[in-house]
């Protein structure tokens, strides 16, 4: 019985290790065709092999060498399939990303401190053609000024933006950009979605949340930064568009409450208040009543002649 025990959740153990290994890494679509805004260099293979040798040798040892750590799933070898079938995208999404033992570099690597370590990486790929993103602007801006325009796709609920560089001659896309989506709320600003990046056309577009609360009217403040302030400076544009729910908002002394004005009390304070009043003046009244009785027999006395020994 003990050992059917063991064999079970050895067993069980087996089923999801083997499953680990076998799942697939997806990366969402859009994020998969990313491509690097510039042809790799040399120097960015350089950097990048520093950067490898920094932060990745540890786990997936040296490429070519299949000396990687023997975790589970495997960090797998950089020179190997594994790696070598990952459009550049998916290496990106991956390497900053993360997922179980492999970290994410998000927060450690900028992203072209990545797409160099991924030009490092590409050069153990023999079969391996770069493509590169059409016209963008990398080192920032050649001389314009960022324009941001947002707009709500309804028929779609998304929420549309075109990223342009506006020089006095001519208008640009820019390509590849990170952007980030907010919604200002009382209290700070609530990101929406994750960061993309803008297409070709320099097009993004972020699927509208669906329980956002709004205006009466359902309006939000939308916020979209450019995330490479290095390159972009600090970027933000906003604008009001209805994407949220409509909020009616009840005013807080529109029943009868506590905090309400005097026609706006409870009834119960009313009643309390004015019995309160009456009983005072009833007293006051009785005592004066009181006191006009004694005066009245005090005088009547005088008049009869009737003297009343002090006690
Ligand atoms: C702490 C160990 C560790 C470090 C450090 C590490 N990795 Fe990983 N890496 C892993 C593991 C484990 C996996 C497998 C994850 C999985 O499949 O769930 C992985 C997977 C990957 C993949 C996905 C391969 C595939 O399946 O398509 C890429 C790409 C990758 N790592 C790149 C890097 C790069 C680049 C660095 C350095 C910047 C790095 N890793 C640092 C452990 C590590």
């Amino acid at each position: 019985m003990k050992n059917a025990y063991i064999l079970a959740i050895l067993f069980a153990f087996a089923v999801l290790s083997v499953q680990a290994q076998k799942s697939n890494w997806e990366v969402p679509a859009d994020k998969a065709e990313r491509l690097s805004p510039a042809t790799f260099t040399p120097e960015n293979v350089k950097s990048g092999e520093t950067i490898y040798n920094a932060n990745c040798v540890s786990c997936h040892g040296n490429p070519g060498q299949k000396n990687f750590v023997p975790l589970n799933p495997e960090p797998g070898d950089p020179a190997d399939a594994k790696f070598s079938m990952n459009l550049d995208g998916e290496l990106l999404y991956k390497i900053q990303e993360g997922r179980g033992a492999m970290p994410s570099f998000k927060a450690t690597l900028s992203t072209s401190q990545v797409w160099d370590v991924i030009a490092f990486i590409r050069t153990f790929h023999k079969d391996y053609a770069q493509e590169v993103a059409a016209e963008v602007i990398r080192s920032g801006l050649s001389g314009g000024k960022v324009a941001i325009q947002l707009v709500y796709n309804e028929a779609k609920h998304t929420i549309d933006a075109l990223v342009t560089e506006v020089k006095p001659e001519e208008v640009k896309a820019i390509s590849g950009a990170d952007v980030k989506l907010f919604a200002k709320r009382y209290f700070g600003e609530a990101a929406i979605d994750e960061v993309k990046a803008t297409n070709n056309d320099g097009k993004v577009s972020f699927s509208a949340p669906s329980d956002l609360p709004g205006d009466t009217a359902g309006n939000i403040e939308l916020i979209l930064k450019l995330v490479d302030e290095e390159a972009f400076g600090e970027v933000a544009q906003s604008a009001v568009l209805p994407v949220g729910k409509p909020t009616i908002t009840h005013s807080l002394i529109e029943k009868r409450a506590m905090w309400g004005t005097v026609q706006k009390a409870p009834l119960w304070i009313l009643f309390m208040y004015s019995g309160g009043v009456l009983a005072a003046w009833s007293v006051i009244f009785f005592i004066f009543f009181q006191l006009r009785q004694i005066y009245m027999a005090g005088k009547k006395d005088e008049e009869t002649g009737v003297v009343r020994e002090e006690i």
